[in-house]
């Protein structure tokens, strides 16, 4: 699923309230700015099984007797097929036109958020073919500073929002940045800064990719 791509494509990620969407916009306007053809977008997508994930996510999906929410190896599926669906239908042309894609959140949120409760190995297995991203910005944030961000943002909890979940996430990303620096391009962030202080960080790491 890579041949013929030009990129560069940036994935954003970090906990729930680490800024991702915010430094997103952020950055859309700051490059566009600058006279670069961008892309935003983000997984889950806006396609059929994105919105599907959304659904389940908010549990407004569930499983048709018990109404229990979905299994975990089951979004751990959805997500990956999301993802080959996204990458077919919306990234992969933008970058053969030579678009700069910014995707809010990507591979490494499945390797966090499903490695969390599944075996790290089977989620990579599933993620194989995916394109990889020229460029992972991993914004970093406190778990307590995410929790307080999530709390004053309001709105309805996600299933991954609870602390203790978010804790585990937080150190399976840890496992999974380890794994993929291999070979990746991954730029850490401090996320705790000011806005326009992590949007100057995230552009620096950008140009220094494509100048
Ligand atoms: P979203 O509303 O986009 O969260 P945010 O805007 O705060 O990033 O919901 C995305 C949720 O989906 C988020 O909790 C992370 C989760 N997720 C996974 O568990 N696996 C994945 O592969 C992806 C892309 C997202």
């Amino acid at each position: 699923m890579s041949r013929g791509s030009k990129g560069p494509f940036v994935a954003l990620e970090g906990l729930d309230g680490a800024g991702t969407t915010t430094q997103l916009e952020c950055l859309a306007v700051a490059l566009k700015e600058r006279g670069r053809a961008v892309l935003t977008t983000r997984e889950p997508s806006d396609g059929p099984v994105g919105m599907l994930l959304r659904q389940a996510l908010t549990g407004r999906l569930t499983l048709a007797r018990s109404h229990a929410p979905l299994a975990e190896d089951t979004l751990a599926l959805l997500f990956a097929a999301d993802r080959t669906d996204h990458l077919i239908s919306r990234v992969l042309p933008a970058l053969e036109q030579g678009q700069l894609v910014l995707c809010d959140r990507y591979v490494l949120s499945s390797l966090a958020y499903q490695g969390a409760t599944l075996p790290m190995a089977w989620v990579e297995a599933l993620n194989q073919t995916a394109r990889r991203a020229d460029l992972t910005l991993f914004l970093q944030v406190d778990v307590e500073t995410a929790a307080r961000r999530r709390a004053a943002r309001g709105g309805a909890e996600e299933l991954f929002d609870a602390r203790e979940k978010q804790q585990r996430i937080a150190q399976q990303y840890e496992r999974a940045l380890k794994s993929r620096s291999v070979g990746e391009r991954i730029v850490r962030i401090d996320g705790e800064q000011s806005r326009e202080k992590v949007t100057a960080d995230c552009l620096a790491a950008i140009e220094a990719l494509v100048p």
